[in-house]
């Protein structure tokens, strides 16, 4: 095999209780990649469609985590890859992420799969870093695992993935305005007061075995964040208001999509789903806030080999 074509999914980073730690995996937006093996060394990104980014392997997110799943390899022979971007960058559904998750599985793949999905997540981070100056891994981790993951730990890297609850559906609605995931850190207190800590890892646990037990109810209990959205939320217009719609509509609860600014939410089932759309949608038409909006199954698997 000497050329892959990808699917690259976008992904919900947070998932209202676990900062930095859960994300999941959206079936139905993404980008699409090609990555050929060529004979000369070395990366080079050599086509982007849909956005203008940074060719220099160096400069793109793509480019960089590819480099760093070669840096130890000494190969006599290179790659270039093309992608075409359907994900805003700055919208909050892991576009960084889908990029460099893209690279790094397509590139393992051309190799024989010398690496397993947590290195290729590690690789993949030094992507996120190079995008929002954190190597954060919950946006990369559901992209190339799938479903929904939890980054138990960040030293060493170590990458869980979690069950999926089949009817489980995701809204989101990307408000037509940049948030740069930087920006929106650089917002977050460093420490935070105990009472509120206590209330996010009980949810985040509660959440995770929601996740497994299939409880729909319990789950949405769970879709709280006590710590980060309070900090956030003055960045996206509308924000309560589309709270306060989807929970009206019948979702299982809503939040920040990574760091903003789509809002996602969760309901038990498509027709669920598709209401709560409409909600959200009705909210930024009255804003007069231009918006796209993503009705989602959960992808299972991540990234997918399209030929
Ligand atoms: N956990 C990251 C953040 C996700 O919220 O900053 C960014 O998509």
């Amino acid at each position: 095999m000497n050329e892959i074509k990808l699917f690259c999914p976008a992904t919900i980073a947070n998932v209202s209780c676990g900062f930095d730690v859960l994300g999941l995996c959206l079936e139905s937006t993404g980008d699409q990649m090609l990555i050929r093996k060529v004979s000369t060394p070395g990366v080079r990104i050599t086509k982007i469609e849909g956005q203008q980014l940074p060719l220099e392997a160096e400069k793109n997110v793509a480019g960089v985590a590819a480099l760093a799943l070669l840096k130890d390899l000494d190969l006599d022979f290179g790659f270039e890859i093309e992608i075409i971007k359907i994900i805003k960058p700055g919208s909050g559904i892991g576009s960084s992420a889908a990029s460099a998750a893209g690279a790094v599985f397509g590139i393992n793949k051309l190799l024989g799969m010398p690496f397993n999905p947590t290195q290729l997540v590690g690789f993949a981070i030094q992507g996120e870093a190079l995008a929002s100056g954190t190597a954060h891994a919950d946006n990369v981790a559901p992209a190339l695992l799938g479903g929904f993951t939890l980054v138990k730990g960040y030293t060493p890297l170590e990458v869980i993935k979690l069950n999926t609850p089949k009817q489980l559906f995701a809204t989101v609605i990307h408000p037509q305005i940049e948030v740069k995931t930087a920006d929106a850190r650089s917002v977050l207190k460093q420490s935070i007061p105990l009472k509120k800590a206590i209330v996010q890892w009980g949810n985040l646990a509660g959440l995770v075995s929601a996740l497994y037990t299939e409880d729909y109810e319990l789950l949405s209990r769970c879709l709280h964040d006590e710590i980060i959205e309070p900090m956030r939320s003055p960045l996206i217009p509308g924000f309560h208001k589309v709270k306060e719609a989807v929970n009206k509509a019948g979702a299982l609860g809503s939040g920040i999509s990574g760091s903003g600014p789509s809002i996602f939410a969760l309901s038990k089932g498509k027709a669920m789903a598709e209401k709560v759309a409409v909600a959200m949608g009705d909210v930024y038409k009255d804003f007069g806030v231009d918006y796209d909006l993503h009705i989602s199954g959960i992808n299972t698997e991540g990234v997918k080999v399209l030929s």
